[in-house]
Order: structure tokens, then C-alpha cells, then sequence
């Protein structure tokens, strides 16, 4: 990603996980709001289509644990998810959140006083069957994003399948390989960067000049602890994608 706001002092870039959320409900709108208030140079969001084709922020499979609601996201259409409520869950304060389509959210971040980035990982790629990174290149073609001169959209995913398809359709946006538990020998050959969970970083620190030899850029998740947070400066990690993007930032030193 190119250089997308005021750096923290020690170089390294933040991305907000589902917005600010430890404190405010994943994916809402009040989360990011509050993660581009604390300066988080991009954010991280999970997309899922509706059952009639809309984009919506929402990580898990079903709406059980992050609303009052029961069912599978791709079940439902957009109306029946915009009736449920996404923020009780974290607290009364927050009652009265409702899904986000991802098209909002991309708004809310163009209309930042700054570049604000997105970072974008689709979920369930191979369910859809490509329908969701067509919505999404749709989406992003339709604000001018999808070439990626902009540098303020990545794709990510855990699927090497859904990256390249997301590379077919829009080769000039950045993809990150995301790594769960072990390093897989195939990464995507155009994946311009590596996205290691912080439990792999820890287990084997040398994973990361690993990758960075390869010449990938190194982004690690979800790293919300202090001695994390050191560990992967200490590393020279390029971006860590948190919970707490204020907190982590101060950590950093960010001016
Ligand atoms: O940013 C990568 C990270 O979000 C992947 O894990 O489960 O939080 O989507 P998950
Ligand atoms: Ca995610």
C-alpha cells in the first residue's frame, strides 16, 4: 500500500481490525468511525454477499453472536439482515447498530480528511463461486478503485482461489496471502503480500525475514498486546492489523 497517512515513528502502518473493536461492535459503522478518529492508516473489514447480492461487513457465517438475530448471512437478503441489531451484543451503549454494506464503508472512508485505506478479505470465496468478488470489483470499479492507482485498496484472503480470482478480475489491486496455522508451500505467485496470524509469529519468529527475503510485505494479525506489538517492530513487521488501532499507535509512537 502506498503511503496512506501520518506514519507512526517506528514505520509501521495500522490497520483497524473490524474497525475499533475492542471497544465498539465489529464492522459497524460506529467502529470505524472511531478507528479513523484514532488515525488508523486503513481498515480491515470481511465481506459476505446477501442472499440477493449486496456486500455486507460481517465475519462470521451467521449473525448469531454479533446481533439479536438467527440465520445465515447468505441466506438473507439485505432487508432481513438491516432489521436485526448489530451493536447490543457489545453493550447497551451500542444498541441500535445495523449492517453495514461494504459500499458505506468505502464511502465513509473517501470522505476521511485524509487517505484513509481499506483492507478488504472475502469470506467464504468458493460458496459464492465468484459472485462475490464480481459484486466487489463492481463496487470498487464504480468509485474508481478497482485499477489500484489509488493505493488505498488490498484485497485479502486466506483462499488462494478467491485471490486469484480477485486478481483475474482486477489485477492492479495489491493481495495479501493471509497464513493461518503453518506456511503453505503455494502462495499466489502476484500476492504482493504475506499476512501471518500473530500465534505463527510467535511459535516461529524467523517466519517473518522468511518472507520478507521473498520479497513480500509482511502484515500480521491480530496483535492487541503490548509485547506482541513490540516482537513484530522488532521483527520489522510492515503493518500490524489490530483491535485497539489508538493504543497500538501510541505504542508506536505515531506523531
Ligand atoms: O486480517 C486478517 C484476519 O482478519 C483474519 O482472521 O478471522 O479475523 O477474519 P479473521
Ligand atoms: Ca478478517
Amino acid at each position: 500500500m502506498t503511503d496512506l497517512s501520518s506514519p507512526t515513528d517506528r514505520g509501521v502502518r495500522v490497520v483497524a481490525h473490524r474497525g475499533a473493536s475492542y471497544a465498539h461492535p465489529e464492522h459497524t459503522i460506529e467502529a470505524y468511525r472511531r478507528a479513523i478518529a484514532d488515525g488508523a492508516d486503513a481498515l480491515e473489514c470481511d465481506v459476505r454477499l446477501s442472499a440477493d447480492g449486496r456486500l455486507v461487513c460481517v465475519h462470521d457465517r451467521t449473525v448469531e453472536r454479533t446481533s439479536d438475530g438467527r440465520g445465515v448471512v447468505s441466506e438473507m437478503t439485505y432487508e432481513e439482515l438491516s432489521a436485526l441489531d448489530f451493536g447490543r451484543w457489545k453493550g447497551d451503549a451500542h444498541r441500535g447498530a445495523r449492517v453495514l454494506l461494504f459500499e458505506d464503508l468505502l464511502k465513509e472512508a473517501l470522505a476521511a480528511d485524509r487517505p484513509v485505506g481499506l483492507a478488504v478479505e472475502t469470506k467464504h470465496p468458493t460458496r459464492a463461486g465468484g459472485r462475490l468478488e464480481a459484486e466487489l470489483v463492481r463496487v470498487l470499479r464504480d468509485h474508481g478503485l478497482a485499477d489500484g492507482a489509488s493505493g488505498l485498496v488490498e484485497v485479502m484472503s486466506f483462499s488462494r482461489t478467491a485471490l486469484t480470482r480477485m486478481h483475474r478480475l482486477a489485477p492492479g489491486l495489491p493481495a495479501v496471502y493471509l497464513i493461518e496455522r503453518r506456511v503453505r508451500p503455494v502462495r499466489p505467485p502476484f500476492a504482493t503480500h504475506a499476512g501471518p496470524g500473530i500465534d505463527l509469529v510467535r511459535k516461529d519468529p524467523a517466519l517473518v525475514g522468511r518472507l520478507k527475503a521473498k520479497g513480500l510485505a509482511v502484515r500480521v494479525w491480530t496483535v492487541d498486546e503490548r509485547e506482541d506489538v513490540e516482537l513484530c517492530v522488532r521483527l520489522g513487521v510492515d503493518t500490524l492489523i489490530t483491535n485497539r488501532p489508538r493504543e497500538v499507535r501510541e505504542q508506536l509512537g505515531a506523531r
